[in-house]
């Protein structure tokens, strides 16, 4: 093994060994795509030693031998006896590692040890129904002196335990060789980031047809997704944070990005709530972080969290350093650069409809580079707020529309365009034939587009908009190359 793959994660494909050809096809495909192999002996009906011994010859890779009990996630049918003494016999095909758990006994591992040496130990514990509050007691009750490598697996309830168990495997990794990360959906940060905190193994799943556990990123996924095998402690963290996130695809632009620009950075999506801003806040301090993207329904709320950001209306940036938390907001620059493209907006009037953190900051913008507004917005009392604060015109969906509109910005989620009393009131607007920016993502199948279709109005992607301001907070973080 090099030294270069020594310092980073090892990215290993997990590979259920159904049958031995099936096996040696799957590992082949993906040999330059991997650092290593786990092959999980479990899921064979018997286990045959000249076989696993063809298989090791023929993958000529870093292995993890494993046969995991079902107790601890796997699917060995037979006693537990039996599991012992199958993997007493993979260790004499002296794999580089091999994987036991938590509770077989101290003796048992001693004795392994004896019979191949140089075999580096994994002993893992799984937890499957959430994230002990003292996750150093499952790593005390594992240590033992023939033990190189410990692994412990736990279930995320939500992002805030996948921060969690990033941190803690950052702290251990000073004085373990460690493997943390947390199950389920709500642990995704934690299997992607952990490559950055000290991981000693990144696992994959073959691909995103055969995995062995729900949630495993493919091997696909990790390496043209996250480049992850670029990835180290070095790394810095980024990440959008919001929900719903689903639909984002901020980790494919910026990660695309940094991988181009040899940047030495990781963005992922953290699924939060307002309730769990400030605990957020602890992790993003301890961890590596130098940047976050907020959206809905944070972009507001987060301004309680945050210091001398009075002058703000919404927040969709921050930048991390030591020192402090600086907030800032790109989507009022996107928006207007993207409508700029096709029409200047000074002397232009412009109609906001929304009145969320997008609207703010595009207002603010829009007022800045010339142009007048008017908002409106389902909850009026937020619209006549907005519009009192910028001194500009408010309208009603109560009363037909009467003004005439160079520009309309829609920033509310299209599900909104469901209702018929908006669709008929926007019509009203549409005679004159506007400029529309729909800030949303995806609006060729949008209901909004559908309603505009007929007026042939010429109409701004969402994703133009997402492309600007995105480049907008890469260069608030000092990364824009460009
Ligand atoms: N393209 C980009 O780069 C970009 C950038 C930022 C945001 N976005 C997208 O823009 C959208 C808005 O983001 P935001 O941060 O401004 O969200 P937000 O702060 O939650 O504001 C949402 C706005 O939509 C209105 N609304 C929500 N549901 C509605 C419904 N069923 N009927 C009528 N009005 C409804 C809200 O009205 P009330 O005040 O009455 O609740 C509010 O004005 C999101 O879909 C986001 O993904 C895109």
């Amino acid at each position: 093994m090099d030294q270069g793959a020594r310092m980073r994660s090892l990215l290993t494909a997990i590979v259920p060994v159904i049958d031995y050809s099936r096996a040696r096809e799957e590992t082949t495909k993906l040999k330059g795509q991997v650092d290593a192999f786990e092959l999980r002996l479990d899921y064979l009906d018997k286990l045959d030693t000249n076989s696993i011994s063809d298989l090791m010859s023929h993958i000529n890779k870093p292995l993890i031998l494993t046969v995991r009990s079902q107790k601890h996630g796997g699917v060995f049918a037979h006693s537990e006896q039996q599991r012992l003494r199958c993997i007493e016999q993979c260790m004499r095909l002296e794999p580089s590692f091999i994987d036991v758990e938590s509770d077989v006994t101290d003796n048992f591992i001693a004795n392994l040890h004896t019979i191949s040496p140089k075999t580096k130990i994994i002993r893992s514990v799984h937890h499957f129904l959430d994230t002990p509050e003292n996750l150093d007691d499952l790593l005390q009750s594992m240590l033992h002196p023939s033990v190189s490598i410990y692994k412990v697996i736990t279930t995320a309830k939500h992002s805030l335990d996948a921060l969690r168990m990033l941190s803690w495997v950052q702290l251990k990794s000073r004085h373990h060789q460690i493997i943390g990360h947390c199950m389920g959906e709500a642990g995704y940060p934690s299997r992607i980031a952990g490559a950055c905190c000290g991981n000693y193994f990144t696992y994959a799943a073959l691909s995103n047809k055969v995995r062995v556990l729900d949630h495993t990123i493919s091997v696909h996924d990790f390496n043209t997704i996250y480049h992850i095998r670029e990835k180290n402690k070095a790394t810095k963290l980024y990440a959008l944070i919001g929900d719903p996130i689903d639909r984002s695809q901020g980790h494919l632009f910026h990660n695309n990005y940094f991988h181009q620009q040899k940047i030495n950075a990781l963005y992922f999506k953290l699924k939060i709530t307002a309730a769990q801003l400030a605990t957020l806040f602890d992790y993003v301090q301890s961890l590596p972080f130098a940047g976050l993207s907020v959206t809905m329904p944070l972009k507001q709320q987060i301004l309680n969290q945050l210091v001398n950001q009075d002058a703000m209306n919404a927040v969709n940036t921050l930048t991390i350093t030591e020192k402090r938390i600086i907030a800032n907001n790109t989507d009022g620059l996107g928006a207007l650069d993207a409508i700029e493209e096709t029409m200047k907006v000074a002397n232009k009037h412009l109609l906001v409809i929304g009145a969320g953190g997008a609207a703010c900051a595009i207002i603010d913008e829009a007022i800045q580079r010339g142009a007048h507004l008017c908002i409106v917005n389902r909850s009026a009392d937020k619209a006549q707020k907005l519009a009192q604060h910028y001194k500009v015109q408010c309208l009603s969906f109560d009363e037909p529309p009467h003004q005439h509109v160079d520009i309309v910005v829609n920033t509310l989620p299209d599900k909104a365009y469901q209702n018929e009393r908006l669709v008929t009131w926007l019509s009203g607007l549409l005679q004159t034939l506007p400029l529309v920016l729909d800030i949303n993502y995806n609006q060729k199948h949008s209901l909004l587009q559908h309603s505009i279709q007929n007026y042939r109005c010429t109409t701004i992607a969402g994703e133009k908009m997402f492309i600007k301001q995105a480049f907008a907070q890469l260069k608030l973080w000092g990364l824009d190359k460009n």
